[in-house]
């Protein structure tokens, strides 16, 4: 098996763990709250046990490499390969039991995404890629939708922490609404991503992730054919993420540019 399967291998297993960990968790036990960033900006003890659980994983099973994840971990390594670890994406979701939250593990060398695996336990969905070898949700394989036309599209976004920075991205996303199919919010930046792969909806964009929301999703979006890149098409960065498909792509970087424009 190559290093990517490898590694692949090794995300599913420590996401499905910790996921499931963090599910029973929260179907059985209390929730103890504390914020972060913001007033709205949630963090849970599943949180930080998730973290702790894969970290720990990893330092098993594979002790060279760095690893940077969202509740504090950060080991440096020798290996070449960092790990970008989500332990709960969409904390918000998980307080309030709706279902789309995900355990997000991806693995990165010198080239890019290398494997990943994002998990969600309440919807019983195993999202996988390794680099050149397709992405899976379970055991089926993943294709983009071939959505062409923006009016055709249905188009997933997130908004900050931040809540006096959202108004410029809402501004954009209310003027998109009179183009596109319809808007979804599903909050979490990794199933965002994996719902473009398995074209349960036709892009996603948002802006102001971290690494640890992009990684897995990012690759898993790209194995299935997915384009992801900034908003003007250009190579991806966790601040500013655009994921669709290659024939819509080009339409919705001019639509994020129009929608963007001041108004006249
Ligand atoms: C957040 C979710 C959300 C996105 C935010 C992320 P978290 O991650 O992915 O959908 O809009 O930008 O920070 O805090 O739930 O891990
Ligand atoms: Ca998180």
């Amino acid at each position: 098996m190559s290093v990517a399967a490898d590694l692949r291998d090794i995300a599913v297993s420590l996401a499905r763990e910790a996921g499931d960990m963090a599910l029973h968790g929260r179907k059985n036990g209390t929730l103890t709250l504390h914020t972060k960033s913001s007033p709205v900006d949630m963090v849970t003890q599943y949180d930080k046990a998730s973290e702790d659980m894969i970290t720990a994983g990893l330092a098993k099973l594979r002790p060279h490499d760095a690893i940077v994840g969202e509740e504090g971990a950060s080991t440096a390594g020798t290996s070449g390969i960092t790990w970008h670890i989500d332990p709960i994406d969409g904390t918000t979701n998980f307080m309030y039991d709706l279902p789309t939250w995900a355990v997000s593990i991806g693995a990165v060398d010198e080239h890019g995404p290398l494997a990943g695996a994002v998990y969600a336990p309440a919807l019983g969905e195993m999202f996988s890629a390794a680099r050149g070898n397709g992405a899976h949700v379970n055991h089926t394989p993943l294709a983009v939708r071939r959505c062409e036309d923006v009016s055709q599209a249905l188009i997933a976004t997130g908004f900050s922490y931040n809540v006096s920075g959202r108004g410029p991205h809402a501004q954009r996303v209310a003027r998109m609404l009179m183009t596109v199919r319809d808007v979804r919010r599903m909050g979490a930046a990794a199933i965002d991503l994996c719902f473009v792969a398995a074209g349960r909806i036709d892009a996603y964009f948002e802006e102001g992730l971290n690494s640890w929301d992009l990684v897995a999703g990012q690759l898993i979006a790209t194995e299935a054919g997915a384009f992801v890149t900034n908003f003007h098409g250009d190579a991806v960065v966790p601040e500013q993420v655009l994921a669709c498909s290659p024939e819509l792509h080009p339409h919705m970087v001019r639509l994020i540019e129009e929608s963007t424009q001041p108004q006249t």
